[in-house]
């Protein structure tokens, strides 16, 4: 009886797993074949897993690549015509941009293919192929290694490895661990560096919603730009060159214009960068405990402080707009990621696994295949020891270096360091021009503020043993008042004051030396610096080594513990698929998340008086004469839609596909109740937030004129 009733439990469970589960996961494309095809295609996708990725013929991954450093772009016609989103594109966009072509209020569009314009350091990335490289790279661990000796064994493989994938230098190769370092895959990608922008909206509707709605649904940015690659007279990738044309894919998306409803299969194919699924509950807890909520409070002062000046100035506004949206976006995004990690019981959760797994590793049976019984308690030990130590380092990041002028004093260490009279001349020029750039977006006044409000809980609350010594002058000759030493330090320093800064740097000469060092700004960067070498540096790379080893362990342990799961590893800026389903989602009790939003919602939001709510007079204008053209649907335009795709950062841009593998959406966000999705995936909540392709459509054809683009977009027939 008692067996019969745990079985049935057992079941019930699994049942439950399994359908929690439902659409969590990012799968290696090259594995889909073995693992996941089948139950894609029961939820509705039509193709293979050979049409997703192959070897042999053109598959949608050659359509898609990696956008810059770490977005992801798709192809939309046979003439290298790429989509991505407007804040993958808006470094590019604002380096184009000035006073008289203002590319980022205005928007942008090349009437003509000659009007196209060259980005410098802009590339994509193809992946040509992958290869499961596991067996070659672990066949020369030996179990006695200890962490360093593994690692320089894998790197020696791995080096031996590139050089022959590369064939010479025609491809980018790199090896990456996968599952902690139980597996190792190879990627050999092709890269072309010749990337042009052709097409971007006006902020007030690539950013509409700002900072506002960033992470929120409903939403209503039409988060897209448009841009074309280049290659030589073979196709091959090539620097930007007069004679290059456009890039001839393998392979590019159908764009699909039927729309989306309620429960269609929806799939992410892109590069998301970063995840960390199966930490254990001492790592949850240092995160959310104490990790995010000293980092949410020190961004928040610094939030406040540049949106107070920001309001007050629209000069600041533009000095100020990409930096608060940095700090912004990692703020908001740990506030959700708390809020969704408690409402889980991520903890308790983790807790409840932990002690199921500890009675089963110590099960006899169990223990004499593997003893894993001790790997929890270690974890305990060392999130003990590594818990001060990330602390501190937080707080390096969000109080010490959240000062600007800290950070840009780091790089005069360049005048301290040189003997030498032409290195010098030669820093005198560059720091001419850094002086200038850095001021063009400065503002001492935010920055001073923003140093009183965030030394006041570095100095108070930074583990004791690993506070920089700086803070000793403060308590000792300013008795802890941090307005007075803020005062004496801003009038101080040279840092603050761009004239004589910038005389500073012309008369120096190597005997300035001493000016340098004490400086209070400077001594405070270099007490910060030291803080890290002197007392965190050997103890974090030790924490961390071991802390590597456990998690490779700890994974592995995972996997003989659960034998018939379904693993999925981590994100790791590595191509990945990511299937579920348009779907409405109930965040708070009494609200609904309806699906789709539309251009009447950007009405409804319109707000002169509001910096990201101002809608553009044309759109408007389209939107009084329902001019939408072929892209509307029943009299409205969709903007954007959600749907259960488990998606992190770097997926920004992936093309999200129906089942038919057609272009229907660009992906680029997530709702504010999804972003604990990191650590611990809910399907009940976490929806993508994907810009419907029909609003980009939209755009191109009726705000721009763009015709020359839609007559070369590869449209599905349907
Ligand atoms: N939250 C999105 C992502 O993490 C969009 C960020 C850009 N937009 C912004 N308003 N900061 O990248
Ligand atoms: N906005 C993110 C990105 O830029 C996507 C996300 O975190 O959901 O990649």
């Amino acid at each position: 009886m008692k067996t019969k009733l745990i079985s049935i439990v057992l079941i019930f469970n699994l049942f439950l797993v399994q359908f929690a589960k439902a659409d969590e996961g990012m799968w290696i494309p090259m594995l889909l074949g073995k693992y996941t095809i089948a139950d894609m295609q029961k939820k509705g996708f039509k193709l293979t897993a050979e049409d997703i990725y192959s070897v042999n013929k053109a598959s949608l991954k050659d359509a898609v690549m990696i956008f810059g450093g770490g977005c992801t772009a798709e192809l939309i016609s046979d003439q290298g015509l790429i989509i991505t989103n407007h804040h993958c594109g808006y470094g590019a966009i604002q380096k184009h941009s000035s006073l008289e072509h203002d590319y980022l209020t205005n928007g942008f569009y090349a009437k003509t293919i000659n009007d196209e314009l060259i980005n410098q350091n802009l590339s994509v990335t193809f992946l040509v192929r992958m290869e499961d490289v596991t067996e070659k790279i672990l066949s020369v661990i030996t179990p006695n290694m200890n962490e360093t000796e593994r690692d320089i064994a894998v790197n020696k493989v791995i080096a031996g490895l590139i050089p022959p994938a590369s064939e010479e230098g025609k491809y980018k190769v790199t090896v990456k661990p996968f599952f902690n370092g139980n597996q190792y895959f190879m990627f050999v990608q092709k890269q072309y560096t010749d990337v042009r922008l052709v097409l971007a909206p006006p902020s007030a509707i690539g950013k509409f919603g700002g900072d506002t709605d960033n992470w929120m649904w409903p939403r209503h940015t039409g988060d897209f730009s448009v841009f074309r690659i280049y290659a030589d007279e073979n196709n091959e990738p090539a620097k930007y060159s007069e004679s290059n044309k456009p890039y001839k894919p393998i392979k590019s998306f159908e764009v699909s214009i039927k729309g989306v409803k309620e429960g269609d299969f929806t799939m992410v194919f892109g590069y998301p960068g970063r995840t960390q699924e199966y930490i254990t509950s001492y790592a949850v807890k240092m995160v959310s405990e104490v990790e995010n909520p000293v980092q949410i409070d020190l961004r928040q002062s610094r939030i406040d402080i540049m949106s107070k000046y920001m309001n007050e100035s629209p000069l600041i506004r533009i000095q100020y707009s990409a930096k608060y949206a940095r700090v912004s976006n990692a703020w908001k995004k740990w506030i959700g990621e708390n809020r969704g990690l408690k409402r889980l019981n991520a903890i308790e959760k983790k807790e409840a696994l932990e002690a199921e797994f500890q009675a089963w590793a110590e099960n006899k049976k169990n223990k004499k295949k593997h003893d894993y019984t001790t790997i929890l308690s270690e974890y305990k030990g060392l999130y003990k020891e590594l818990t001060p130590v990330n602390l501190a380092m937080d707080y390096i990041y969000e109080a010490g270096l959240a000062v600007e002028i800290i950070r840009y004093a780091r790089g005069f260490a360049r005048f301290v360091d040189t003997e030498d009279e032409d290195d010098l001349l030669l820093l005198k020029k560059v720091y001419k021009n850094s002086i200038e750039g850095f001021f063009k977006d400065y503002n001492a006044d935010i920055d001073k503020e923003i140093f009183a409000l965030v030394m006041e809980p570095y100095s108070k609350n930074s583990p004791e043993q690993y506070r920089p010594d700086f803070f000793n002058i403060l308590e000792n000759e300013y008795e802890g008042n941090i307005a007075n030493w803020t005062d004496a330090i801003f009038s101080n320093t040279i840092f603050n004051k761009k004239d004589s800064l910038l005389s500073f740097v012309e008369n120096y000469s190597l005997e300035n030396k001493s000016d340098i060092l004490n400086d209070p700004i400077y001594a405070i960067m270099e007490s910060i610096l030291n803080s890290y070498t002197e007392k965190i540096d050997l103890k974090s790379g030790y924490l961390h080594t071991k802390k590597d080893s456990l998690d490779r362990i700890w994974m592995q342990a995972l996997m003989d513990f659960e034998p018939k799961k379904n693993f999925y590893p981590d994100a790791n800026s590595t191509l990945r698929v990511s299937y579920g389903k348009v779907s409405s989602s109930y965040p708070r009790n009494g609200i609904k998340y309806l699906y789709q939003t539309t251009l009447d919602g950007i009405m409804e939001k319109d707000n002169p008086d509001v910096y990201d709510y101002r809608v553009p007079e044309k759109l408007k204008e389209l939107y009084k004469a329902k001019d939408y053209g072929k892209w509307g649907a029943d009299g409205r335009m969709p903007v954007a839609f959600i749907a259960t795709n488990h998606t992190t950062g770097g997926n920004s841009g992936s093309p999200v596909l129906n089942a038919y593998g057609q272009l229907i959406g660009v992906n680029f966000d997530r709702s504010w109740e999804s972003t604990m999705s990191d650590i611990m995936f809910d399907p009940e909540q976490c929806r993508n937030i994907s810009l419907d392709i029909r609003f980009a459509l939209f755009i191109m054809e009726k705000y721009f004129g763009a015709d020359r683009l839609i007559n070369e977009i590869n449209f599905a027939k349907e």
